[in-house]
């Protein structure tokens, strides 16, 4: 159910939340408003079998709430089995703030929204997420204790971002080794989609791998930074899809394997940071199937941040952090055998063990 297909004379039929096509018996959906900071965020709580629902905090320009409404759907719910895959004791949630973090956040705004997450007794605990930074949530720690992502000098495990695109780069690696039979990414053509944070220590690690990597982005700006730093490639064309290429990582939003581009891509591989990356997960899951691309599950391999964030609640070292992450690697590996197996999806190969995990808590709880 989107806007595009209902007309306003209609709207008065519609089920605009639980009606919603990413309504997937998420918990709690909570609506926050706040006419002073000018604050309008949605925060969503899938599921809180394993454990409070920890996900992070996304500020971006939405076109319509409805736009805002179906990605904290889509957001929470993945937190929900990215944890469980992970093996950490973390239920699903998410928020968006509706706004242009550039010049829209403020700290008061910041600080409103804390206090909406305290409102939740700790049922939600946020983090950083895209358009957000670790100084967001070092305010927002000062009206709760239920944030993680904050700075190092604060006592938090510091910016997940380059953990999480570690994550990313073992899970690549374990996609090249099912596909290639090796996981070395010297030479391969890698294009990653969204310099930012993760993508930008994703290059890093390629380029240190001796990939050959290209990159997308719409700033400039940051094509420029990056491609000094590493010396990596601006890509110049208008349709990254229809490229030529081994391995495709997005890194920038989700939802880029969809109707329009998925009979365009090339790429050998998809592995990338971007949550939710297939529009419509078991539609375009079978499709990379039966096309022979290999897809990393997003959530399995873009765990990497909220195994650093988890540290702040578990007293985890860096070692351990470290560790749990380079794991990522054999657990990819696991399930893309296990997919290949039992022709499986990559995708629902992966979820039935999350969810698997779930079910198993709750009877457990249940008794
Ligand atoms: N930061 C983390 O630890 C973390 C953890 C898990 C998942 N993720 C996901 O990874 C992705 C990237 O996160 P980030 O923290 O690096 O965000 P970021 O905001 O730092 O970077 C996103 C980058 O993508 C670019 N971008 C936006 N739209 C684009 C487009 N259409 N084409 C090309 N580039 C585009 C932006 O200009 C920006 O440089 C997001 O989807 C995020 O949800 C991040």
């Amino acid at each position: 159910m989107t806007t595009d297909v209902i007309e306003a004379k209609n709207l008065v039929n519609a089920d605009p939340v639980f009606g919603q096509l990413s309504f997937d018996n998420h918990e709690q959906i909570v609506f926050c408003n706040d006419k002073d900071t000018g604050l309008k965020a949605i925060i969503g709580i899938h599921n809180t079998v394993l454990g409070p629902a920890l996900g992070g905090t996304r500020m971006w320009q939405y076109k319509s709430e409805w736009d805002a409404l179906n990605d904290v759907l889509r957001l929470s719910r993945g937190m929900t089995f990215k944890s469980a895959i992970t093996g950490l004791n973390l239920g699903g949630g998410k928020a968006v703030i509706i706004g242009d973090a550039k010049t829209q956040k403020t700290p008061e705004l910041m600080k409103r929204f804390g206090e909406f997450v305290h409102s939740l007794s700790g049922k939600y605990i946020t983090a950083e997420d895209v358009g957000m930074e670790t100084e967001d949530m070092d305010i927002v720690r000062e009206v709760t204790p239920f944030v993680t992502g904050i700075s190092e000098s604060k006592g938090g495990a510091g910016n997940p971002s380059p953990i999480t695109a570690y994550g990313v780069f073992m899970g690549m690696k374990a996609a090249a080794k099912f596909k290639y039979g090796s996981d070395i990414l010297e030479d391969k053509n890698v294009f990653v989609q969204g310099i930012g944070n993760v993508g930008e220590a994703l290059v890093e690690h390629l380029v240190n791998e001796g990939a050959k990597v290209t990159i997308a982005d719409i700033s400039q700006e940051r094509l420029e930074e990056v491609k000094s730093k590493y010396g990596a490639t601006i890509y110049g064309g208008n349709d990254i899809y229809s490229e030529d290429m081994d391995i495709y990582a997005p890194c920038a939003l989700g939802a880029t394997v969809n109707d329009e581009t998925i009979h365009k891509i090339k790429a050998d591989i998809i592995a990338g940071a971007a949550n939710n990356q297939l529009a419509d997960e078991l539609k375009h899951g079978k499709l990379l199937q039966e096309r022979g691309i290999v897809y990393a599950p997003d959530f399995l391999i873009n765990a990497g941040g909220i195994i650093n964030v988890y540290a702040e609640l578990e007293n985890y070292d860096r070692a351990e952090i470290m560790r749990k992450t380079e794991n990522i690697y054999n657990t990819t590996l696991e399930i893309l055998e296990n997919a290949k197996v039992n022709k499986l999806t990559t995708h629902n190969a992966a979820l039935n063990i999350a969810k698997d995990r779930i079910e198993t808590r709750r009877r457990e709880n249940a008794n």
